[in-house]
């Protein structure tokens, strides 16, 4: 494992207790319903979900789109395990690969969409700007590119309880989250159309939902 990996929620001994977490803690359903709608993804679409976690996100890609071939990454195979279980029991033909993001182990432009959600914080600010060239070299030119995580909340209420997952999930990782400057890694890396839009207030402070496109001559 990578000395920085940081798990699902910090600690290994947590991981079954992810979904749990994470439904009312950041108002999942709603906040990945969003982040559907925006990566719009159609039948016969190459989708990758980026840091996927259990695989909750690949479930409602697939319902939205059952005609879409979908891959999820994450580097933790505990995580895998209980994706590949959960797709399983859905009846969902997802690709699930071991691998780190900044690293992919997938070829170029081989992608027409990429969604991540509540992944990026995870990161420490280089492995950021590493991971998001690799997204850009995985999507297709033109090639759709979605993002949720955690922002700026407005309310200072809701800034004071970002301060629990930074407590668990680290402090210099979540740094540009507390900012709400993520969208500065897409800019730099070359992404285009990036846009940053209504953010959903959550119990854990604010999503911040990211949508770029790969310049369709890169
Ligand atoms: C908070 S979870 C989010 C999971 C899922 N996307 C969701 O919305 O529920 C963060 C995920 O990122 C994965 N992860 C962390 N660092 C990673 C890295 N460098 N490369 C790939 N996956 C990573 C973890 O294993 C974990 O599954």
């Amino acid at each position: 494992m990578d000395a920085e990996f940081i798990p699902a929620l910090r600690f290994a001994v947590l991981t079954p207790w992810y979904d749990r977490v994470v439904a009312w803690s950041t108002r999942e359903a709603a906040m990945k319903a969003r982040v559907v709608a925006l990566a719009a993804p159609r039948s016969g679409e190459r989708v990758l979900d980026l840091g996927c976690g259990t695989g909750t996100l690949l479930l409602a890609l697939a319902k939205a789109a059952p005609g879409a071939s979908l891959t999820g990454v994450d580097a933790d195979p505990t995580i895998l395990a209980l994706a590949t279980a959960k797709t399983q029991a859905a009846g969902v033909g997802a690709r699930l690969l071991p691998g780190w993001s900044n690293a992919l182990p997938l070829p170029q432009s081989c992608f027409d969409a990429a969604v991540s959600t509540l992944f990026f914080h995870h990161l420490q600010p280089h492995a950021k700007r590493r991971t998001v060239q690799e997204l850009l070299r995985v999507l297709r030119p033109g090639g759709r590119l979605v993002i949720a995580d955690f922002g700026r909340a407005d309310a200072g209420w809701r800034r004071g309880m970002f301060h629990m997952v930074r407590l668990l999930d680290g402090y210099p990782n979540t740094r540009d989250h507390a900012a709400g400057t993520l969208a500065t890694y897409l800019l730099d890396a070359g992404f285009v159309d990036v846009r940053s839009l209504a953010p959903l207030p959550v119990p854990l402070g604010s999503i911040d939902f990211l949508v770029a496109t790969r310049p369709a001559r890169a």
